[in-house]
């Protein structure tokens, strides 16, 4: 998996650059917010879906600096989701990539108005037309980015998520959970790197069905690690989902069907990719890692 770590880590670095330009600290009263975007986006995180985008963008040969964009308004709307995921009247969680939540660093009113502006923020970046020379392609990045983001993707998802403490829900239930709260950014990406190179519609359809499997093996395998890994691997507390009585794929199925059913999703997904060449390799090495990785 050497290739794929040194790609990971190499495009991580990209990342993390990119936001450092795109958010910045002015020199007026309200820059607390600004600070508090600066630490929940720098410094952390394994940048999956940017990487995801990327590599797909440069199967349709889109400009580089182009994707890096689109990864840089996807990271920052993961990183919204994830400072309104840790707020006390969410998840209560204290701790997020191995340092204190964004509440816990510059209070919750901070922290949600942070959420607020990295969401808008993303937007910005994406209709900005240094992103795309072409202005359909921009206004499509920003629909599907909306769809993704809001009521039928992860706002929905997070919604059941809150949800699956209090009401039993099956297999079926829990799975589309899944695929909205987590599933959808992911299959974002995908779609994101599909749109700026006007990818043709059957290899868009591909990678979606690809992402799709991913997204959903992405969320069971960290439903996996929040039982069997530790705090300081993760970066974040862990044993949250029992301790919430949350419905998860392992609540449901236990520890082995669920790591079961998240394998035969990654080998479904990886078999959608037959038509790419070894282009598509990282994609593969990709999709494997979403269930074997360790935080
Ligand atoms: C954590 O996502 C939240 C989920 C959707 C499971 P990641 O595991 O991608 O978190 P970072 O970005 O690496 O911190
Ligand atoms: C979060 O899921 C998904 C989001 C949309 C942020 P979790 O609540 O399981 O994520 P962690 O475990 O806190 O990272
Ligand atoms: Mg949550
Ligand atoms: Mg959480
Ligand atoms: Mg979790």
């Amino acid at each position: 998996m050497t290739r794929l770590s040194d790609a990971m880590k190499e495009c991580g670095v990209l990342v993390e650059n990119e936001l450092d330009k795109l958010i910045t600290v002015p020199n007026t009263p309200e820059k607390k917010v600004a600070e508090a975007m600066r630490y929940a986006v720098l410094g952390g995180g394994k940048r999956l879906r940017p990487f995801l985008l990327m590599e797909v963008a440069g199967l349709f040969n889109v400009t580089p600096a182009g994707a890096l964009r689109a990864g840089a308004a996807l990271e920052m709307v993961h990183c919204y989701s994830l400072i309104h995921d840790d707020l006390p009247c969410m998840d209560n969680d204290d701790m997020r990539r191995g340092k204190p939540s964004c509440h816990i660093a510059f209070g919750e009113t901070t922290a949600l108005l942070a959420g607020d502006a990295l969401l808008t923020r993303a937007f910005d970046v994406l209709a900005d037309e240094k992103t795309h020379s072409d202005p359909v392609v921009r206004c499509q990045l920003v629909t599907e980015l909306a769809r993704a983001a809001g009521f039928n993707g992860m706002i929905g998802g997070q919604q059941l998520d809150m949800m699956a403490a209090d009401v039993d829900m099956d297999l079926v239930e829990i799975t589309r959970l899944q695929q909205m709260k987590t599933g959808r950014l992911i299959s974002y990406a995908c779609e994101a790197g599909a749109i700026m190179g006007k990818a043709p519609y059957n290899e868009r359809q591909i990678l979606l069905a690809y992402a799709k499997d991913i997204g959903l093996a992405f969320q069971i395998a960290d439903d996996i690690l929040d039982v069997e890994s530790s705090a300081e691997v993760m970066g974040k507390n862990v044993r949250k989902d029992v301790d919430a009585s949350k419905a998860t794929f392992v609540s449901f199925l236990g520890l082995d069907e669920a790591k079961k059913q998240a394998r035969t999703l990654v080998e479904q997904a990886v078999s959608y990719l037959d038509i790419f060449d070894a282009r598509a390799d990282m994609l593969r090495d990709l999709a494997r890692f979403v269930v074997e990785r360790k935080s």
